[in-house]
């Protein structure tokens, strides 16, 4: 069997096709109703800079650049910000780096992590580390929208075993969760070959985004539970809490 080595699993799945055919119903429909929604919601304009952190193939921020918006985005897979910059009017505004090492010359009015792109890493200091250079890239009274998934509805609604077809291979997933982690371990073959990959998230509920948020300077000012911008409850899909950069006095 090939296993794929890498450093952590974060670096090799989302540069993959496989990645984008096991998500292919995460498309762009799904992020033009949800960006549309968030444009209402706040009121976006062409004077303010929004930056989409951990922003894959580009498809919310590409949302927000097709309304005539400043959208920039920043990504650690090469092949997604080469895909992003090939659908972009402006090729210079993404670009691949680590957010662990998060930082730009502009300060952003918005920034936007979403669709579970937190929570990959061993501990909770670098998690709020990647919160912190956040604070940095965003003006003050800016604001961070973080969309995770909620603890309380993948505990209570797991698939342990699965099937899912795609258009390149049938993918077979084994899901579990402990303490500390929510796993997906996906296996299939490509033309003759094998592999696995797998992916890990930290278990973190929303009273412990909520701390980290809060103790990394942002004010909660909404906690939706969907793309509907519907309040979040314990039955909610996602966990999306919507923050502002406090002043340090
Ligand atoms: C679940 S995908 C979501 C992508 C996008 N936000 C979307 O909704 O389609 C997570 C993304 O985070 C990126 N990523 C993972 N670890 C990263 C890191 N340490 N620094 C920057 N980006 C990272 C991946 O390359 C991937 O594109």
């Amino acid at each position: 069997m090939q296993v794929e080595k890498t450093v952590s699993w974060f670096e090799g799945w989302f540069n993959t096709p496989f990645y984008h055919d096991l998500y292919r119903h995460r498309d762009d429909r799904e992020a033009n109703q949800f960006i549309a929604l968030l444009c209402d919601y706040f009121g976006w304009n062409e004077n303010q800079a929004i930056l989409d952190v951990c922003c894959g193939n580009g498809r919310h921020a590409l949302e927000i650049e097709k309304r005539k918006l400043s959208a920039w985005g920043v990504d650690l897979s090469q092949r997604n910000i080469q895909l992003a910059q090939s659908n972009s009017e402006f090729p210079e505004r993404w670009w691949v780096q680590d957010i662990r090492k998060l930082e730009h010359g502009h300060t952003f009015d918005f920034v936007l992590n979403l669709f579970t792109s937190f929570g990959y890493f061993d501990t909770d200091q670098e998690h709020m580390d990647v919160l912190s250079r956040v604070g940095d890239l965003l003006k003050l009274d800016g604001i961070l929208v973080l969309d995770f998934l909620n603890l309380d509805y993948v505990v209570r609604n797991l698939v342990q075993v699965e099937v899912i077809p795609g258009e390149l291979s049938n993918y077979n997933i084994h899901r579990s969760i402990n303490q500390q982690w929510i796993s997906k371990d996906i296996s299939f073959e490509y033309h003759g070959r094998k592999y696995q990959y797998c992916e890990k998230v930290r278990a973190f509920h929303h009273n412990d985004l909520r701390q980290m948020l809060e103790a990394c300077g942002f004010k909660v000012i909404r906690h939706w539970g969907d793309y509907s911008l519907n309040d979040h409850s314990e039955q909610s899909p996602r966990c999306i809490f919507v923050v502002q950069k406090q002043s340090n006095d």
